[in-house]
């Protein structure tokens, strides 16, 4: 195994046997030597610095019906709403004042978000803070979508591409989505000169070794500019209530892979990782993370957009929660950087 990690280290890429082995045979000393390399070049790159992205859940309201997701169209208890443009604007405004200077838009599929709407509000945002990054993760749209959405200043986007296997895609989507699609989606994304993002799910059911080798395969070929991976966990109310979470442990391990992969990736430690492990987001940026996400959305509607069972920082204002992230990052020695982040193409 040391072999194998030499060479991602030297020369970032492995076959997607060699991956799998690599995933295979986890060991603690490999995820030591991993993190260590990861760490380094990481800090070549960025030094002691991590980023920070203001989330705001603009919408719970999502036309499909993932079979891993709490939002999903099916689950009726879920209680929907939508934030107003008004609402929207409100809590850049606040993130800008508490140092946010990338603002990430999630939402489920919701139709109501047209290309006037959505592209409207991205223009708002971008007119009284020209010096922030918009960042979209609104899921699959059209073409025409995507390059309206671009001119009117979004500049990133993410869309996890849920797993590279086909068959397993369709294991975890019904059959009106596609894998294809969501390819598709990432490629028009790239090709508009968006700053995209993929990512997947670790531990998401009936994901086995190879798929996972399939991902970090995808990730070295396409060598998006941003990657999410956090941990699968059940929601209650879906198809995969008793489905076993991921772990901390695996989460980690690729967490370091990643980084090998794509050095200069910015890589979220997400909030599900926070979710399962108290000091999941610590672990995952001390295995090689760089970005932390938290939560800008108002308060009251925290709560319902509960992709997962126990999602943390629901009750906290945005202003606790920016300086609970400060602080948590300060004691393992990063620091928090206010400033758009973005992606480095060279060192
Ligand atoms: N557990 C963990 N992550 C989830 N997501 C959706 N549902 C869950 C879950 N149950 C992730 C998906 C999606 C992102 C917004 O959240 O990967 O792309
Ligand atoms: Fe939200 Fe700690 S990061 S409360």
């Amino acid at each position: 195994m040391k072999e194998l990690i030499r060479k991602l280290s030297e020369t970032h890429s492995l076959t997607i046997e060699e991956y799998e082995q690599l995933v295979a045979n986890r060991t603690d000393e490999n995820a030591r030597l991993l993190r260590k390399l990861a760490v380094g070049v990481r800090r070549d790159f960025y030094g002691n610095d991590i980023y920070i992205r203001g989330l705001i859940e603009i919408t719970n309201i999502c036309r499909n019906d993932c079979y891993y997701c709490g939002i999903r169209r099916s689950n009726v208890n879920c209680d929907r709403y939508r934030l107003t443009r008004d609402e929207i604007i409100a809590c850049a405004d606040e993130g800008y004042a508490l140092g946010f200077r990338t603002f990430v838009l999630q939402g489920g599929e919701d139709s109501y978000f047209s290309d006037e709407i959505l592209g409207g509000i991205v223009s708002g945002i971008k007119a009284s803070h020209p010096d922030c990054a918009v960042t979209l993760s609104m899921g699959e749209r059209s073409h025409d979508s995507y390059a309206y959405l671009k001119a009117c200043g979004a500049d990133r986007y993410l869309l996890r591409h849920e797993t590279a296997d086909p068959v397993h895609y369709s294991r975890l989507h019904p059959p009106a989505m596609s894998y294809e699609n969501r390819i598709q989606c990432l490629h028009d994304l790239r090709e508009l000169g968006y700053q995209v993002g993929c990512g997947f799910m670790v531990g998401s059911p009936y994901q086995d070794l190879r798929n996972i080798a399939r991902d970090l395969k995808f990730i070295e070929d396409f060598r998006p500019e941003m990657c999410g991976i956090g941990p699968f966990i059940p929601h209650k109310d879906t198809p995969f209530h008793d489905m076993p979470a991921g772990t901390l442990e695996l989460t980690c391990y690729l967490l370091s892979i990643i980084r090998l992969i794509h050095p200069p990736v910015l890589l979220p430690a997400t909030t599900a990782l926070g979710t399962i492990d108290p000091l999941g987001r610590e672990k995952g940026i001390m295995s090689g993370a760089n970005v932390v996400m938290p939560n800008l959305s108002p308060v009251n509607v925290r709560k319902k957009y509960e992709l997962y069972d126990g999602k943390i920082c629901t009750g906290e204002e945005s202003a606790q929660c920016r300086e609970c992230l400060s602080e948590r990052m300060r004691k393992i020695g990063y620091e928090i950087v206010v400033g758009r982040g973005d992606f480095k193409r060279a060192v």
